[in-house]
């Protein structure tokens, strides 16, 4: 009754901002991702019929309330597909910032996923965990896949919650090696976000004046992305993500949900002028003010160092496209989850 995960950090190329009205969590559009090496999270689930309630511990620290119950949420989902209904120990550790815009959420909910099932017996097919994630937090239901990786809109409003749910599957579309991309993660805070992700598409769902535009561009951004990707055009994939970033932050700061940061707008401002100069760099950004860069792997060493050296860049992460999640021994990843402090 006890298992280990380890799920690796997305980020979106085309984003997923706002949800399909109904029940299930499914993304009003599509999007596609490309999962990140070396931005992850091990997490141990262990069911313990002696337990009052779930638990959730950080780094050998008990969670915050809120953490807790989303965790629990996943964790009832789970009793329920497997027939189980102990209560479990979650014991959970980021090699990243936690809940600041870096995808925390994505990999912790898939890394969560995949070992509550597995902890519960459940002989899961890589879709059943991506849909675990995905009610949780739907960027979750892309980190359980490796490369590039696609997850569809909902289904138009004829079709009931529970055939947009079904509908609803992350799929890789492209492995790691598809193409020669990387990703440079500027941390511009180590702190946590004002506004999570499900408020602030909540608020520009309700209060937007351009929510209905991006409904609108979002699925074509995706639809020429997808092609760009089948051809390996780094290029062309790389604008349609800076546009698709650019529409969603757009839409969102209608409603008055500020992600960006002063750091965010002057980072904005070098990549836009390091492609004025030749180099292939574009830029995205998610629910914080961390900007991405999306570069050739071989500008990433050059761009790196122009990009940390600006004023408020704490540090710059190189990734590269990364694998799937996968189970880990229980013993080897307490010790890491525990952080050696519990
Ligand atoms: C900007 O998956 O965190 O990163 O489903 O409400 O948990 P919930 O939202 P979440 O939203 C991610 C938004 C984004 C874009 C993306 O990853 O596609």
């Amino acid at each position: 009754m006890r298992a280990a995960a380890v799920a690796c950090a997305n980020v979106a190329l085309s984003k997923y901002w706002g949800k399909r009205p109904g029940r299930f969590n499914v993304p009003a559009v599509p999007s596609l991702s490309v999962t990140l090496d070396g931005l992850s999270t091990t997490t141990c689930v262990a069911f313990d019929e002696t337990l009052v309630a779930d638990e959730l511990w950080f780094d050998g620290v008990a969670a915050a309330d809120e953490p807790t119950r989303r965790a629990s949420e996943l964790l009832d989902r789970v009793r329920d597909a497997a027939s189980v209904s102990a209560r479990a120990r979650v014991d959970t550790h980021n090699d990243f910032p936690t809940a600041s815009g870096l995808a925390s959420s994505a990999s912790g909910f898939a890394a969560l996923a995949l070992a509550a099932l597995t902890a519960a017996g459940r002989d899961a097919s890589r879709e059943e965990v991506s849909r675990v994630a995905r009610r949780s937090s739907a960027s979750a239901a892309r980190s359980v896949f490796g490369g590039f990786v696609e997850l569809p809109g909902g289904l138009g409003p004829d079709a009931t919650d529970e055939q947009a749910d079904e509908a609803c599957v992350a799929r890789q579309v492209a492995s790691a090696a598809a193409l020669p991309l990387r990703m440079l993660v500027c941390v511009t805070t180590e702190g946590e976000k004002a506004v999570g992700s499900t408020s602030g598409m909540r608020e520009t769902s309700e209060r937007s004046p351009y929510y209905g535009a991006w409904l609108d561009v979002a699925p074509r951004l995706h639809a020429e992305m997808m092609s760009a990707l089948e051809r390996a055009d780094l290029p062309v994939l790389g604008e349609l993500a800076e546009r698709s970033a650019l529409a969603m932050h757009a839409s969102a700061l209608a409603a008055g949900v500020a992600y960006v940061s002063g750091v965010t707008l002057s980072l904005l401002g070098a990549v836009q002028a390091l492609r004025r100069g030749g180099t292939g760099v574009w830029a995205t950004m998610d629910a914080g003010p961390h900007l991405k860069a999306i570069v050739d792997a071989k500008d990433a060493d050059a761009v790196a160092s122009e990009l940390g050296a600006m004023p408020g860049v704490l540090r710059v992460i190189h990734a590269k496209p990364g694998p799937v999640a996968r189970v880990l021994p229980f013993d080897e990843a307490i010790a890491v989850a525990r952080g050696g402090l519990s």
